[in-house]
């Protein structure tokens, strides 16, 4: 069996777009449309790929690093992009060669090793990924014989009536023999209405030659959408967030209303979770079964264990076990790990920390760099002052810690197990187990101060 490569183009400027960031580099359900392209490679047993980047192109080169990456300074059309693959192609000769655009992320996996059997199978020398448009306008048109066999491809600009009625269209993405395409890309002239070198010039050449060309119809038509603005943008994000929630529903997954709920594509969620209004699930995510997320809430490269309950907070680059509640308005920063029946409430942030099994913090508390044990009960208003102004320290606290209202724990510092913090104090030093530390000045009560002060200042006026 011959082994496989890839061209990926992704010269295409942002201008559209109205942006300065390459359009290969832009959105769908938080990932760059070229990282779709490249994972659907990648999924499709493809590894050696090579992108050919125009502006923008350390961009392009950050966001595939797998890819080797070739500069196409001037776009002179899809053939002359790959020509500048030209190197790449040679030391892949005696393989078959994927052509994929940058700017159509729905092209997937199965499409892409379906049409590399069929192209293996028909001994072609080009196989086209094709779909059947409702409206064609815009694309490539299939030409086929009578017989059914591939005989070119007509561009937008160079049909005429019989041509524009074909609604078989170019996806743009195609298999090539090596061999096959370096050859025809010598070939290849600008004679056509928008004076480019065509890619698919080279299929017409490949027939005229004697060589065989395929076209693998694909079974979604969704595999040629790309996009050129940000509607079309919009256009790809709302289908993607369409389909990634049909699969969690047929999973099992209730959503109430679907109305804001954006979930990435790599997400896992149990059967029996509800999702609310307003919940954001971004890439690197897994949520257990039976949780409650949202209303409002952003989940990012997290894991949640079962029946969590999560109302208007944010986790990022964290962990929680199960049955963990938070919210409202928290927010859990990264390097944080919650354990079983955390409970974290109201305008809290904990921060790089670890909080033992049914440990509560409840309201108005920050803790950062530190570790708390299981059953600690935070008072309202905590701090654990983690930052001196140059470094960080961290906070230990033990097992079954009773924190009053209102302390700072004052890091470096360790709280022994079974201690309790009286409310209000400002801890500096390391409590030891179970004892009782108060660090606060002592009240003073002066009798009948206050009126004497009211009378005293009423006299004035
Ligand atoms: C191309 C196909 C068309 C197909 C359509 C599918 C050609 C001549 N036509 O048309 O048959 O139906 O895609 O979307 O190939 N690019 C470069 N450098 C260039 C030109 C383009 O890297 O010099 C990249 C673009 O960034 C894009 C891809 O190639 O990712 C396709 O180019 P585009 O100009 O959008 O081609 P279309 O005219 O849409
Ligand atoms: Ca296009």
């Amino acid at each position: 069996m011959r082994g496989t490569c890839a061209v990926l183009l992704a010269a295409g400027d942002g201008k559209r777009m109205k942006s300065e960031k390459p359009k290969v580099l832009c959105e769908v359900l938080f990932r760059p449309m070229a990282r779709w392209a490249a994972d659907a490679l990648k999924a499709a047993g493809v590894a050696d790929l090579c992108a050919v980047c125009g502006a923008g192109a350390e961009l392009v080169q950050a966001t595939l690093p797998e890819c080797e990456a070739v500069m196409q300074a001037q776009r002179l059309g899809t053939g002359h992009a790959v020509m500048q693959a030209r190197a790449f192609l040679e030391r892949h000769r005696g393989c078959d060669c994927a052509v994929l655009c940058g700017d159509a992320p729905f092209l997937d996996a199965d499409t892409l090793s379906g049409a590399l059997a069929l192209h293996r199978s028909s001994h072609a020398a080009v196989t086209l990924i094709t779909a059947c448009l409702e409206d064609p306008t815009g694309y490539g048109r299939i030409l086929r014989d009578g017989a059914g066999q591939v005989m070119g491809i007509v561009e937008q600009a160079d049909t005429d009536a019989e041509t524009a009625a074909i609604r078989e269209v170019n996806s743009g993405a195609y298999w090539f023999r090596t061999d096959f395409l370096l050859e025809a890309l010598s070939h290849l002239a600008p004679a056509n209405a928008q004076g480019e070198y065509y890619l698919t010039d080279t299929v017409a050449w490949a027939v005229s030659q004697g060589f065989p060309a395929a076209g693998f119809p694909a079974a979604s038509p969704d595999v040629v959408l790309g996009a050129n603005d940000r509607a079309g943008l919009l256009r790809l994000n709302e289908l993607a967030r369409r389909r990634v929630l049909e699969k969690h529903l047929q999973n099992g997954v209730e959503i109430v209303v679907s109305d804001g709920v954006v979930v990435a594509d790599d997400a896992v969620i149990g059967a029996d979770t509800v999702l609310l209004p307003g919940t954001i699930i971004k890439p690197g995510c897994t949520v257990g079964r039976g949780c409650v997320i949202g209303p409002n809430t952003v989940l990012e490269q997290s894991s949640l264990g079962d029946g969590c309950v999560i109302n208007a907070s944010q986790i990022e680059f964290s962990s929680l076990g199960c049955r963990v509640k938070l919210g409202p308005f928290s927010h859990v920063r990264p390097g944080s790990c919650l354990k079983d029946g955390a409970k974290v409430g109201n305008f809290v942030e904990i921060k790089n920390s670890t909080v033992g099994e049914k440990t509560a913090v409840a309201h108005l508390t920050y803790v950062g760099d530190s570790d708390v044990g299981s059953r600690v009960n935070f008072g309202c208003g905590t701090v654990t002052v983690n930052y001196d102004g140059f470094h960080k320290y961290r906070t230990v606290i033990g097992d079954d810690v009773f924190i009053g209202c209102n302390a700072n724990l004052i890091a470096p510092v360790k709280i022994g197990d079974g201690c309790l913090i009286a409310a209000g104090s400002t801890i500096t030093d390391d409590v030891p187990a179970d004892a009782l530390a108060i660090a606060r000045a002592r009240q003073l009560n002066r009798p009948d101060w206050a009126r004497q002060r009211r009378l005293r200042l009423s006299q004035k006026d």
